[in-house]
C-alpha cells in the first residue's frame, strides 16, 4: 500500500530486456503486485545497477527529504525509509528519477565482494571468471554496459531524470568536509563513509544474509575510485579497453576510472 504522501524508492531495474535479466526471488515473488503499484509524480526513484552506491545516495537523498532528525535516524534502517521497488517502468506515472552510475571496474570488484559475501547471490568464484562473467553480463540484474548506456539514452528523452556518477559524489564530498565548505547541517557527517559504517542503519550489520566477516557491506574507505587497480592483471585490464571500446561504441555516456 503506497504511502500518502511523496517517497523515495530503490530499483536496480533496466530500461531494456526488462523481464529477461535474472534477478533474486525475493525481487519477483510479489511480481503482480509490483506491476500494479503506481508511483506518484513527486516520489522519486533511486535507479542504480548494484553496487553502484545505491545506499550513499538513498542516505543522502533520505536526509535532504525528510531531514536528520536523531528519532527518525536512529529508528529506521535505511531500506525501510527507502524501499527496494523493482518498478515495472511501462506502467509506472512517471516519477523523478535519480540514476546513479559507477565506473565499470570499481563496479565490477565492489560487485565480486559483494557477491562472496551475500547468500542470495550466486556465488562469484575466482576474480577471474567473476570478470569474464561481467563482461559477459551474465549478472544478477544482467549487463551493467545497457544498465548505464540505456539509462543515459532515456535521460536525453526524459527530462526529469537527473544522471549522476558516484565518481563525482566522492569528489564533490571530498571538497565539502575540508574545514569552512559545504553546508554545516550535520547531515554532511552522516553521509561520511566512516559515519556510515559506523551506523547499523546503514552498514548491513544487521542483516542476516550478509556475512560481514567475509567481506564487509561498507568496504572500502580510503580508495573509493581506483580500487579496481589491486584486483585486475595488466592482461585482464587490456581485455576490459578493448571489449569497452565495443560495447559501448554508440553510447556517449563517459566514466572516470580514477580521480
Ligand atoms: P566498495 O565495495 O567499492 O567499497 P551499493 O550501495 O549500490 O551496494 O554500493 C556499494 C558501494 O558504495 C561500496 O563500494 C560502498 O563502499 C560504497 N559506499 C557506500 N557508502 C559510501 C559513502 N558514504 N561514500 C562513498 N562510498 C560509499
Amino acid at each position: 500500500v503506497r504511502p500518502q504522501a511523496a517517497q523515495l524508492y530503490q530499483v536496480h531495474l533496466c530500461t531494456v530486456e526488462t523481464f529477461l535479466a535474472p534477478r533474486p526471488a525475493y525481487f519477483t515473488k510479489n511480481w503482480e503486485k509490483v506491476q500494479a503499484f503506481q508511483a506518484r509524480p513527486d516520489d522519486i526513484v533511486i535507479v542504480t545497477y548494484p553496487k553502484s552506491g545505491t545506499t550513499w545516495v538513498c542516505y543522502i537523498l533520505d536526509l535532504l527529504y525528510f531531514g536528520c532528525s536523531q528519532e527518525r535516524d536512529a529508528s529506521l534502517y535505511l531500506h525501510e525509509r527507502v524501499p527496494f521497488l523493482e518498478l515495472a517502468i511501462p506502467v509506472l506515472t512517471l516519477p523523478q528519477v535519480v540514476y546513479v552510475g559507477r565506473n565499470p571496474k570499481d563496479n565490477a570488484v565492489s560487485y565480486f565482494h559483494f557477491d562472496r559475501m551475500n547468500s542470495l547471490q550466486p556465488e562469484p568464484g575466482d576474480w577471474n571468471s567473476f570478470f569474464h562473467r561481467f563482461l559477459d553480463g551474465n549478472m544478477v540484474f544482467g549487463s551493467w554496459y545497457d544498465h548505464v548506456s540505456g539509462w543515459w539514452e532515456k535521460k536525453q528523452s526524459y527530462s526529469n531524470l537527473l544522471y549522476l556518477f558516484y565518481e563525482d559524489l566522492v569528489e564533490v564530498w571530498v571538497l565539502m568536509l575540508l574545514p569552512g565548505w559545504g553546508p554545516n547541517t550535520g547531515g554532511v557527517e552522516k553521509v561520511h563513509f566512516d559515519s556510515m559504517k559506523n551506523n547499523p542503519m546503514t552498514n548491513g550489520s544487521t542483516d542476516h544474509i550478509l556475512d560481514l566477516s567475509v567481506s564487509p557491506f561498507m568496504r572500502k574507505g580510503k580508495t573509493l575510485v581506483g580500487d579496481w587497480k589491486n584486483h585486475f592483471t595488466v592482461a585482464q585490464n587490456e581485455v576490459f579497453e578493448e571489449h569497452y571500446l565495443l560495447k559501448m561504441k554508440n553510447s556517449t555516456v563517459a566514466f572516470r576510472t580514477a580521480l
